[in-house]
C-alpha cells in the first residue's frame, strides 16, 4: 500500500484503452470501503463512459478538460438525507481518495476534479445528471491508462518537515 500512496499523482493524459470492468469494480469497491461519519455510507457513484456526456461535462467544468481524452469518469455524489450532521463532504472526500488509490493500484492514471465547493459548477452538474434535491455532486474522478510519465515516484518532494508540529502549534 505504501508504494501506491507515494506513486499516486494527478494524471491528465490517457490512451484510448478502456477501463476493464473487473478493474472498475475493484475501484468502486475501494470507494465503498472508505470510512463515513456514523457509518452513514451516504455516497453513490455515477460511472460515465458516454463521450457525449464527457463533452457536456467539459463545457461545465473548465478544469476537467482531460475528460475529453478519457475512457471513463466517476461522479462521486452524496445523499444529504443520509449524511451524519454536516459530514457529507468528508465522507465523499474519503471515497474519492480511495478511488484515486485503487486506480493507481491497477496502473490507471486518475485525477480528482473538484465540484462541491463551486456553487455554479455543482448546480450545472446536478442539473445535467438530473439529481434529486438531496443528492449533491461532490467530485469527478477522471480515469484512464496514462500516456505520460508523470506518475514517477516523487515521495521526496511531498515530505515537508515544516508541516509537522509536536504537542503544540
Ligand atoms: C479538492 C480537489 C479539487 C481538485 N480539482 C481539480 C480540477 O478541477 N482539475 C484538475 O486538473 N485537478 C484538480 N485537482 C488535482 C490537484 O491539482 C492535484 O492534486 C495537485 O496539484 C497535486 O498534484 P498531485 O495530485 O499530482 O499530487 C484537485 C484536487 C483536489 C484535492
Amino acid at each position: 500500500m505504501d508504494d501506491i500512496i507515494f506513486k499516486r499523482r494527478s494524471i491528465r493524459n490517457y490512451s484510448n484503452e478502456c477501463v476493464e470492468s473487473e478493474d472498475l469494480n475493484y475501484i468502486l469497491h475501494a470507494a465503498m470501503s472508505a470510512p463515513t461519519a456514523r457509518n452513514s455510507r451516504c455516497y453513490s457513484f455515477i460511472v460515465i463512459t458516454n463521450n457525449k456526456i464527457h463533452k457536456k461535462i467539459a463545457t461545465i467544468h473548465q478544469s476537467a478538460q482531460m475528460i475529453l481524452k478519457a475512457p471513463l469518469a466517476i461522479l462521486v455524489v452524496g445523499d444529504q438525507n443520509k449524511a451524519y450532521e454536516g459530514y457529507l463532504p468528508q465522507d465523499c472526500a474519503a471515497a474519492t481518495q480511495n478511488i484515486l488509490l485503487a486506480a493507481t493500484a491497477k496502473n490507471y492514471g486518475s485525477v480528482w476534479c473538484g465540484i462541491y465547493s463551486n456553487k455554479k459548477r455543482s448546480i450545472a452538474i446536478e442539473k445535467l445528471f438530473n439529481l434529486p434535491e438531496n443528492i449533491k455532486a461532490f467530485s469527478l474522478v477522471v480515469i484512464g491508462r496514462p500516456i505520460d510519465d508523470n506518475n514517477v515516484i516523487k515521495s521526496d518532494s511531498t515530505w515537508d518537515i515544516s508541516k509537522i508540529h509536536y504537542e503544540k502549534w
